[in-house]
């Protein structure tokens, strides 16, 4: 086999492979039973009365698996979660993936002083910093795009997404690629901008 087509066809097959890669099947009933140990912060369905604690109902479920298993794997660091996830067998995450994206997340409000700028920055964000219009990834309605693995933000507390944004900003939450990419959104951003897109993803649906 001649060395040059190995090294063009290496990355593309571990490409395909990624890509083909099968989702080991998720049983909603199964992540039912496990989840009722995850109730008193997540609710009974998923949407947390504690606004510091994420609604989880309806979040897609690459998302939800990536985010577990990155508290298993402590590449994303959380004093709450990393006991919560530290037992969990793949079976198990894939299993509460299917529960909690087959509940309806409950859509709160923004606060009618911040939409204007809320609005502003997640249809356009702001070129003159840099900082990327969220739309483009988390969706107009805020559904996130499910196949890529981005989160669904449409109805999360408000108090949630500022607390996820400095972290990001502050390189708290940095272990993957995809929340470096959020890192290079979030540290451009002011907290006056944080504050109003925070709030204005609390009422999007
Ligand atoms: C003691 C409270 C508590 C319990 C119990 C708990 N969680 Fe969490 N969970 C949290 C907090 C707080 C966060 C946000 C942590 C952070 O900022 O990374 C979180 C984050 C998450 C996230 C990431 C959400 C996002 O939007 O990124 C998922 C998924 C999750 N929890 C699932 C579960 C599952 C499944 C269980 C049960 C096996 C569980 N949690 C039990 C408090 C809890
Ligand atoms: C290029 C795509 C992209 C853009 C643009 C983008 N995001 Fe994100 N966002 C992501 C991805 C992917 C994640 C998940 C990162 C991770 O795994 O930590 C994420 C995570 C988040 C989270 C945490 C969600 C959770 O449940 O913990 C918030 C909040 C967020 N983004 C808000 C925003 C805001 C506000 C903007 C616009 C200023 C924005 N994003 C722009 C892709 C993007």
């Amino acid at each position: 086999m001649n060395k040059h087509w190995l090294v063009m066809a290496a990355p593309a097959a571990l490409v395909l492979a990624m890509v083909m890669q099968p989702l080991m099947a998720g049983d909603p009933d199964a992540g039912a039973e496990l989840a009722q140990g995850c109730a008193a912060c997540h609710g009974a369905d998923g949407n947390s009365s504690n606004p510091q604690w994420p609604k989880i109902a309806g979040q897609n479920e690459r998302y939800l698996r990536e985010s577990l298993k990155a508290y298993r794997e402590g590449t994303r660091q959380d004093p709450l979660m990393a006991g919560e996830a530290a037992n969990l067998s793949d079976q198990d995450i894939a299993d509460l993936a299917a529960f909690y994206a087959a509940q309806t997340p409950q859509i709160g409000s923004a606060d009618p002083e911040l939409v204007e700028l809320g609005e502003k920055i997640y249809r356009g964000g702001n070129p003159e910093t840099g900082v990327s219009a969220c739309m483009a990834c988390h969706g107009p309605s805020g559904t996130g795009n499910a196949p890529a693995g981005y989160p669904a933000v449409s109805g999360q507390h408000a108090a949630y997404n500022v607390i996820a944004l400095r972290a990001y900003a502050n390189g708290e939450r940095n272990g993957s690629m995809n929340a470096q990419m959020m890192q290079s959104i979030a540290e451009r951003m002011s907290d006056e901008e944080i504050e109003a897109v925070s709030s204005y993803m609390e009422g999007l649906h």
